[in-house]
């Protein structure tokens, strides 16, 4: 049976928290205030996030995980054998288990910024498909991720699943798929979840789901960003605030101040709230199948092949380096 590897590129604990650190009070602090959307991830944030993947109201990973077990078969079919795939921020790696039993890579590579979290799952995987090498590596999912020599030769594909591009900017998004091409080399891959543009009514929806979830998930960013802080926010006197813009193209999340309210941080920085400010917490950009392609064709990957639901909410993408 194979071993799992694993290698850990991380700052130490104590420099992490400063940078984080830092990176919010420059958020709250400007003009227009901002949190970046991975500050939604501690471990409540990501319990109500799976919470939020089992909502009627939000299709993309109920639809996703339906596409991927559906076409499994032409997926690896498309993508080839004895591949190499890397899953940048893969979690608990659960998406991938719908193709990997027939997908046979040589060797799979989750990557994580939550070492412990990672190293564990990739230990059970590592059981469940003894004929697959599993290298978890503890980074950044934006890292420079170092191929083991026994497999540079293979051909390397990229997973991308969850629609997570979709928090990027199209800025952003073009960056992160030419990281990609420079990851995955010539002969290489993507397959990518992408959500869809549709009516206003089902975005809304997904984004203000009637038990509440998702407002407790935009609102447990405070709670996360008060315990790096050592700060006192008052959640209570922020509501939750998410809608389509559909010029845009895009979900937007909000938290909106329902008083005046001051903070001190660290004796240093003032934080003042005034009624009705918004602090915006994520975006979540909609694509067209030919939008999305556009901006991967920007970054020099080509769509070889798409597969997408009956109701054409949701879709999955595959994208040659050309
Ligand atoms: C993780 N990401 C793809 C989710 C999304 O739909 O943009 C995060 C989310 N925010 C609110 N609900 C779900």
């Amino acid at each position: 049976m194979n071993q799992v590897l694993a290698t850990t590129e991380l700052n130490t604990v104590f420099e992490e928290c400063l940078i984080l650190k830092q990176e919010l009070i420059d958020g709250l602090c400007a003009k227009e205030k901002y949190i970046n959307p991975k500050f939604f991830y501690d471990e409540v944030g990501s319990q109500l996030f799976e919470q939020i993947m089992q909502l009627p109201e939000y299709y993309p990973s109920r639809i996703e995980m339906s596409l991927l077990e559906k076409y499994k078969h032409e997926i690896a079919e498309v993508l080839g054998e004895n591949i190499v795939l890397i899953e940048p921020g893969a979690g608990n790696c659960e998406k991938v288990q719908y193709i990997l039993q027939t997908l046979k890579p040589k060797c799979y590579m989750p990557i994580d910024i939550s070492a412990d979290f990672l190293f564990d799952c990739a230990r059970k995987l590592q059981n469940k498909y003894p004929f697959i090498n599993i290298h978890a590596v503890a980074d950044d999912m934006k890292a420079k991720v170092e191929i083991p020599s026994a497999f540079k030769n293979n051909e390397k594909i990229v997973f991308y699943p969850g629609s997570t591009i979709g928090n990027y900017n199209p800025n952003e998004a073009l960056a992160f798929l030419k990281h990609v091409k420079d990851l995955v080399g010539k002969g290489g891959g993507l397959l990518v979840g992408v959500d869809l543009q549709k009516e206003k009514e089902v975005l809304d929806a997904a984004y203000n789901d009637k038990h509440g979830i998702t407002a407790l998930f935009n609102l447990n960013v405070l709670n996360h960003a008060n315990k790096l802080l050592g700060s006192d926010i008052d959640i209570d006197l922020f509501e939750h605030v998410a809608f389509y813009n559909e010029e845009q193209c895009r979900i937007e999340m909000h938290l909106e101040s329902k008083a005046e309210h001051k903070y001190n941080i660290d004796n240093v920085s003032q934080l003042c709230f005034s009624e009705f400010e918004r602090i915006h917490t994520e975006y979540s950009y909609k694509y067209t199948i030919e939008s999305f392609s556009e901006l991967a064709e920007q970054a020099g990957l080509k769509l070889e092949k798409y597969w997408i639901d009956d109701d054409k909410l949701f879709s999955v993408q595959y994208y040659k380096v050309s």
